[in-house]
């Protein structure tokens, strides 16, 4: 399919989610099962979810810290690309809409510090706040 799409404009979109959808394939959806929606005791489910995360202070940031993602042998420009996927693809609809894609720059600050056992601790405290905040 990809290869049709070579050399049409028009399809070129796609071409890119394609792109992207292959690398969720390698390197994510063995943990986050190929519709995200984890599994009970390993990754989360993160259907109709994850993009809540950028709605709280310091999720965008946890997003690009969790080991998973920080860790994954991607450059930094394929993993801005690949997480902004992941929202739009797996959560559009909690996605704001001034949200702004990833950049390269913003993964490669974040992916230095990755989290480690704190991880759980962080993603709870951010959940917290996602429920202190809606109705
Ligand atoms: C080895 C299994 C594994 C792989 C591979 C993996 N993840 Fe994860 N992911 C997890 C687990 C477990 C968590 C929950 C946080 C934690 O404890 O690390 C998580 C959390 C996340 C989160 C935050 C969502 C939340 O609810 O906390 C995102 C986003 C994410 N992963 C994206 C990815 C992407 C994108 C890839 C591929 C580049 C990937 N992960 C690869 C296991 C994995």
């Amino acid at each position: 399919m990809a290869v049709v799409a070579i050399g049409k404009v028009s399809v070129a979109p796609s071409f890119a989610a394609d792109v992207d959808w292959n690398r969720w394939a390698i390197g994510c959806q063995g943990c986050h099962r190929p519709d995200a929606s984890g599994s009970t005791g390993g990754a989360p489910d993160m259907k109709d979810f994850v993009s809540r995360f950028v709605t709280v202070p310091g999720g965008r940031e946890y997003l690009v810290r969790v080991p998973g993602v920080a860790t994954a042998a991607f450059s930094d420009k394929d993993l801005a690309a690949l997480l902004t996927f992941v929202l739009r693809r797996f959560d559009p609809q909690h996605l704001p809409a001034d949200f702004e894609p990833y950049t390269a720059e913003e993964i490669a600050a974040g992916r230095k510090h990755p989290l480690r056992t704190e991880a759980a601790e962080v993603r709870q405290r951010l959940l917290s706040q996602m429920s202190a905040t809606s109705h």
